[in-house]
């Protein structure tokens, strides 16, 4: 007998399930590039994409994945030999930093380990110390996708405040873009990097700088700037072609025009923020659920430091990877595999597995997810708790 017959389903965390609404958007003949609705629907993205944001900062749209973004950031802010202090939880922020040091700035870490959020007293602690503010931004993550640890993004400017820091505070939004709650004025973010792949439902290859007043300021003196991810001419365009540095993505714009008329002209930001808090919290209460008599641990204890986005979960054994093999050999659906600790070197990650709950997600997908996963606890004799769809299903009924 087989089980996978049917939809496939991938629960990775990013990319992310692609609605057919933007698929079929994207199914069109190549448009003119230089005039006509393609230039229309090209500026028709920005406004949309500083309301999922909560901005009005300048949005620079880049044909890369997260890495080109984190490079753009790098080099419009940025000079040879310029320190930045990188908040580590998992992997992200870190690779964002190793990225920096292969264009000539030196990157400090300070790591808060795998399960834990960046704390603002050690941030506000090393930023004082810092006397001659050598360094010139803070890279942080929002979500880190390798180990679902969110960080506090207020709680961390705050501490770069208190300690009377000029250095620009850099955020990645890779994961969370759309996902988690993030208001990039408010919160007093000086630029946020964010990729079109998770929370913005769309195939993987766009990627979006937000830049405030004082990330434009920077630019006047960052001299890694180079011709392609030189953000200027992208805010000033005379023409799209100008905007893309070249030839237009120009499916890649059909889609997203499609992806956030769902998300901001339909189902609304807030709204998807709260379906996506109801879907984390339903998940989480399945895996303590099997946790409370097994062999399964929510990476991140704390829930106010947990991703709306990503589940990060702990098992033995190598369990992590004989679950998710059975999931995607047997039962057709893919898994995130225990990425922290592979990217580390170690045996450990298949220990591991993550589930990705981003974007494009309804009650009967986060509960096929639960119970295709239940399913392979049982056929694989993994030990495990009861009652694990049970508390899911309580959290959607209930709230
Ligand atoms: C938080 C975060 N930052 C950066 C990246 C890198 O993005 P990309 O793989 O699109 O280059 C990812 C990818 O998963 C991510 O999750």
């Amino acid at each position: 007998m087989t089980l996978h017959y049917g939809r496939p389903l991938v629960a990775i965390p990013g990319p992310s399930v692609i609605p057919d609404r933007v698929l079929n958007a994207m199914h069109q003949p190549s448009p003119n590039i230089y005039e006509g609705p393609l230039v229309d629907l090209a500026l028709s993205l920005y406004p949309d994409l500083q309301t999922v944001a909560r901005t009005k900062a300048q949005v620079a749209i880049y044909i890369a994945n997260g890495h080109g973004a984190w490079e753009a950031a790098i080099t419009n802010t940025l000079s040879k030999g310029d320190k930045v202090l990188v908040l580590g939880t998992g992997r992200f922020a870190m690779g964002w930093g190793e990225w920096g040091r292969t264009t000539g700035i030196e990157a400090t870490v300070i790591n808060f380990g795998m399960s834990h959020a960046a704390d603002p007293a050690k941030l506000e602690q090393a930023l004082r110390a810092d006397k001659t503010h050598e360094y010139k931004a803070v890279f942080v993550t929002q979500t880190d996708t390798a180990s679902s640890v969110m960080n506090d993004i207020p709680a961390l400017r705050k501490a770069i405040d208190a300690a009377n820091h000029p250095a620009l505070f850099m955020v990645d939004c890779i994961a969370s873009l759309g996902c988690e709650r993030f208001e990039m004025d408010a919160w007093g973010v000086d630029l946020m990097v964010a990729g079109c792949q998770k929370g913005l439902m769309t195939p993987p290859g766009l990627s979006f700088l937000f830049v405030n007043e004082r990330a434009l300021e920077a630019r006047k003196t960052a001299d890694l700037a180079t011709s392609y991810w030189d953000w200027v001419p992208r805010f000033n365009p005379q023409g799209i072609y100008q905007n893309f540095a070249g030839t237009s993505p120009t499916h890649h714009l059909f889609g997203l025009r499609e992806a956030l008329n769902m998300l901001v002209h339909e189902e609304g930001v807030e709204q998807a923020w709260a379906r996506q808090e109801l879907f984390a919290r339903a998940i989480w209460a399945a895996i303590e659920a099997w946790g409370a008599d097994g062999d399964l641990k929510l990476n991140v204890a704390d829930p106010a430091s947990r991703s709306r986005a990503v589940t990060c979960i702990l098992t033995s054994n190598g369990n992590g990877t004989r679950i998710r093999e059975w999931c995607e050999n047997t039962a057709g659906l893919t898994l995130g595999i225990g990425l922290a600790a592979q990217v580390m070197g170690s045996d450990e990650w298949h220990n591991n597995f993550r589930i990705g709950h981003m974007g494009h997600l309804n009650v009967p997908m986060v509960m096929g997810v639960l119970g295709t996963i239940d399913s392979a606890l049982k056929t694989l004799d993994i030990p495990h708790g009861s009652g694990a769809i049970d508390a899911a299903s309580h959290v959607i009924a209930k709230g």
